[in-house]
């Protein structure tokens, strides 16, 4: 057992520390099936298997990152599920944002790829995957991975496009102990204002204020067919509204990705 969070209310009061762990998503599932408790936190110096989107991996050495998961036993209709994970990018991206006003650096600003990356300077330095279990039609409890580039000093040539830490882009090393108590007491105050409607309605503008896409040119990666169009905000379930030349389409996180027409974002 780790050291339990001490600012927040319920997030992290129960918490496993890992020096080296598989992935914190995996041991947050299988903690969660064996009966823990909502908002029990695992953290983890190093992940061997860090699983990131789409299957992708997520590197995780040592010293470089955060790599934490939390899991949730939320009492909300399934279908309003996948807000979540939009909850927790913008709950990153303020205790990014509130840390900095502390160390009375130079405002930094961090933006939110849609649905839930968060880019500094359009490169990515946070990565968000959240994973839900069902109880017939009822959620048991969804688990939500966050992994941090905090303090990386350089990244693979194929990936320094795209790919950054908060250190590489404001020159400063964040203490990972506050960014995840930050991250956590953040959370506790947007899920108390989604609960309330059981969907984004309570900070949709704040979220679109951080978004990185907003009024970009994107390219939307349907499977059933590309196409372009201008970002122009969310929906109050989350979906992304794309302008195209005919029509506003809404855009479902769990289809498609998007990506910029002139890089990442
Ligand atoms: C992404 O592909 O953008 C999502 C990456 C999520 C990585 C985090 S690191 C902590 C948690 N444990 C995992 O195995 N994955 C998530």
């Amino acid at each position: 057992m780790g050291k339990q969070l001490h600012s927040t209310k319920w997030c992290g009061k129960k918490r496993y520390h890992f020096a080296v762990i598989d992935s914190t998503n995996k041991k947050a599932k299988e903690l969660a099936e064996t009966g823990c408790e909502h908002g029990t936190l695992v953290t983890a110096e190093s992940q061997e298997a860090g699983i990131g989107r789409r299957g992708r991996s997520w590197s995780s050495e040592e010293g470089t990152g955060i790599y934490m998961s939390l899991v949730l036993r939320p009492e909300i209709k399934t279908e309003c599920a996948s807000s979540i994970t939009l909850v927790a990018a913008i709950s990153v991206a303020r205790a990014i944002i509130n840390l900095f006003k502390e160390s009375s650096q130079e405002a930094v600003f961090p933006q939110i790829k849609w649905p839930n990356d968060i880019v500094l300077n359009k490169k990515k330095v946070c990565g968000i995957l959240t994973e839900l279990s069902l109880d017939g039609t009822k959620i048991d409890y969804i688990v939500i991975g966050i992994g941090i580039n905090v303090s990386n000093q350089s990244f693979p040539e194929e990936l320094q496009s795209i790919a950054s830490s908060i250190l590489l882009e404001t020159q400063e090393e964040l203490d990972k102990e506050l960014l995840i108590e930050e991250v956590w007491k953040q959370f506790e105050y947007y899920y108390a204002l989604f609960l309330q409607t059981q969907d984004l309605q309570g900070f949709k503008e704040e979220y679109v204020s951080l978004l990185a896409n907003q009024n970009n040119k994107v390219k939307v990666l349907d499977p059933n067919g590309e196409y372009e169009g201008v970002a122009r905000g969310i929906t109050n379930t989350g979906e992304l509204l794309v302008e195209t030349e005919q029509v506003i389409c809404e855009v479902s996180s769990g289809e498609v990705s998007v990506r910029g027409m002139y890089g990442y974002v």
